[in-house]
């Protein structure tokens, strides 16, 4: 499905509501994107947060339950807690103007109020940037996803792009999230167009009021499967997919193929098709290695060596969501390890 004609409209006015309202236009019609009725009030809670000096780093699900289970840690005392543990929190705890804007955002549940409201967003911070995402548990299928991975995913991006001695003009972030590698991108460079494309309605919306929030107005979000959503050639392809073999399928996490593989490996191969001649694909994806092999490399090395003028692999971290191979698929998985491809297109 393709969507440039409301870009045009997007890219012409800074209204967050109206460039929402075009998002939703954009979204798949069968699916639930999150009840967001007031885009600009959850702008304007995020830039009120941020002024409040609020900081959080967002953990694993694992270690989120663990803190969460203390049992000084059932409700919420602080920002902290609501929008970063996602803890219930009584009358009194917010502040009564951010309170006012989370309820206008059409984001606290219940909406009346009470001992046991809860907001459905969360907010997490990179430095001095702040990201809206989905409240912990992201069990929804179209929960926005934001985690340990969008830190080294943003960190590698900022590490390649130091060395990258060429103007980037048009950029893409396959599978955006709540948009924080495409907005850091768009910040670094003002001048370039950049493409959050992903196929949740839910990720679009946060897309574009984090990038409102963190004043990144060269931040296009569009729904796009891969980079079917989006025309012509790219400076930067950039990704964190989906990556892990997901019985029930979320969108954010499910990758497909063998030890979801697949999605990982189609974007490299859509990259390539799609950048330009010098042009850079980033990807960092986790990969199931068996018996000490790594079946993704085998995979696209071809591709690379014959599509591109330099390449480079290497691994992030070698053993993440260990718990992951105790599920079914998994039998002959030994580890899964963060990786990072940087891939310049032959000119
Ligand atoms: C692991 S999350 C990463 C989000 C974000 N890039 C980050 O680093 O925080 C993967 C994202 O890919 C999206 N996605 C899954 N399949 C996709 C597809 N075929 N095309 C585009 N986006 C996709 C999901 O909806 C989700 O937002």
């Amino acid at each position: 499905m393709r969507a440039p004609d409301c870009s045009a409209h997007m890219r012409a006015t800074d209204n967050v509501r109206e460039r929402t309202e075009c998002v939703r236009l954009l979204a798949h019609a069968g699916a639930m994107p999150l009840p967001i009725a007031s885009a600009d009030a959850l702008a304007a809670l995020g830039h009120s947060l941020s002024s409040s000096g609020y900081r959080f780093t967002t953990v694993t699900p694992a270690t989120h339950r663990r803190v969460n289970r203390r049992p000084e840690n059932a409700r919420a005392h602080d920002l902290r807690g609501i929008f970063g543990w996602s803890r219930p929190f009584g009358a009194g705890v917010l502040p009564p103007e951010m309170d006012a804007l989370l309820r206008r955002a059409g984001l606290c549940a219940p909406p009346e109020g009470g001992d046991d409201a809860r907001s459905l967003v969360r907010a997490s911070t990179i430095g001095e940037r702040l990201y809206f995402h989905s409240a912990f548990p992201t069990s929804d299928d179209d929960a926005v996803f934001f985690g340990p991975d969008t830190y080294r995913y943003v960190a590698a991006m900022r590490r390649s792009l130091a060395a990258l001695r060429r103007p980037v003009r048009r950029a893409v972030d396959i599978g955006a999230g709540s948009g924080a590698g495409a907005i850091e991108l768009a910040l670094l460079y003002p001048d370039a167009t950049v493409y959050g494309a992903d196929i949740n309605p839910s990720a679009l919306q946060l897309t574009e009021i984090n990038a409102a929030v963190n004043g990144a107005a060269n931040v296009l979000p569009v729904e796009s499967d891969l980079l079917d959503g989006v025309e012509g050639a790219f400076d930067i392809v950039m990704s964190n997919p989906p990556y892990i073999l997901d019985s029930d399928e979320l969108a954010y996490r499910h990758g497909g193929g063998e030890h979801g593989a697949e999605l990982s490996i189609r974007i490299v191969r859509a990259a390539l098709e799609r950048l330009q001649p010098g042009g850079s694909l980033l990807l960092y994806t986790g990969v199931a290695i068996v018996d000490g092999r790594d079946p993704f490399l085998a995979e696209i090395r071809a591709a690379l060596d014959a599509g591109c003028s330099a390449w480079t692999y290497e691994e992030l971290d070698p053993d993440i969501f260990g718990g992951q191979l105790d599920c079914d698929g998994y039998e002959r998985v030994e580890r899964i390890a963060a990786v990072w491809l940087h891939a310049v297109r032959r000119a």
